[in-house]
């Protein structure tokens, strides 16, 4: 089992949800913590109270995903501080559940330079580093989403599944230099993701039965960094669900056409 305590831990996506979750029980764990994403007040509202409920290390990058220069910069900037990133958490991410013929085809543009481009190229320069020191942690935040999908978030969920082809590749590239690499699919969690995905907020309503939280998910995640499991599937009934779209996709499309049409 792999001690989490004095690891410097990169969390993007820092300033709400998971990611905010992942800050406060990292910190309890003891972790050395950067934390990025666009909103600086509420990433310094984030690490301060690491400090104060945790007296945890921890300082804020503010980044946007969709800009590769500022991420050059990143890297480069925090390298020069921490010399290296013991696990890199790639958290930031949005989707929207709209029919595809309806949809703005430069919104998913700026979905995929977030959910996919920027998680990539961080990935590239971090596991640079990490390949130099031979060790390191990459944990890539995808989704059930992006296992199975469901019908009006066609673009969200071929961003996810994308991260989830790019993670499984990397898991197997990265073997060799002692990098490890793990995969987060969680189901609907109820964070603020959902006052994009779907402002009307039946969608959260119609899948409650199934809704997790984000202290519950970053739980499971914190144990997956610490036992090293290749990937995490939540809750555990979509977890099986998503087995028996694998083996019976068709009667899988009818299922889910008829349970996730309530979006
Ligand atoms: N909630 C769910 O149901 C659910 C389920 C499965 C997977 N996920 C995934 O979990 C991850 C975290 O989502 P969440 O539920 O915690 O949602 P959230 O509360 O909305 O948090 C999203 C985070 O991503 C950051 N972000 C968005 N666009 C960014 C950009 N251009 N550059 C940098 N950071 C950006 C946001 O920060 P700023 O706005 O400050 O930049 C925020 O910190 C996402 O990848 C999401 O796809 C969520």
């Amino acid at each position: 089992m792999t001690s989490i305590k004095g690891k410097v831990v990169w969390i993007t996506g820092a300033s709400s949800g998971i990611g905010e979750e992942l800050a406060y029980q990292l910190a309890q764990k003891g972790a050395i913590l950067i934390l990025s994403a666009r909103r600086m007040e509420k990433l310094n509202q984030v690490r301060d109270r690491c400090r104060a409920e945790h007296n945890a290390q921890a300082v804020v990058y503010p980044l946007d995903m969709t800009d590769l220069e500022a991420i050059d910069e990143a890297v480069s900037y925090l390298l020069s501080k921490f010399s290296h990133i013991d696990i890199l958490i790639n958290n930031a991410g949005f989707g929207h559940t709209q029919s595809f013929l309806d949809y703005d085809i430069k919104k998913a543009e700026n979905m995929f330079q977030v959910n996919v481009l920027g998680l990539m190229y961080l990935s590239q320069l971090v596991g640079k580093n990490m390949r130099q020191f031979e060790k390191g942690h990459i944990v890539n935040v995808a989704s059930v989403a992006g296992k199975v999908a469901t019908p009006k978030s066609a673009v969200y969920s071929a961003s996810k599944f994308a991260v989830t082809g790019f993670t499984n590749a990397l898991r197997m590239e990265l073997k060799p230099h002692n990098i490890k690499v793990t995969a987060i699919n969680p189901g609907p969690v109820d964070t603020a993701f959902f006052d994009e995905f779907d402002p009307s907020g039946e969608y959260l309503d119609n899948v409650s039965s199934v809704v997790l939280t984000s202290e519950y998910v970053v739980n499971k995640t914190i144990r997956a960094i610490e036992t090293n499991k290749r990937e995490i599937n939540l809750p555990k009934r979509l977890a099986v669900g998503s087995k028996i779209h694998t083996i019976a996709p068709a009667f899988g499309d009818f299922f889910i056409r008829t349970a996730f049409n309530k979006k």
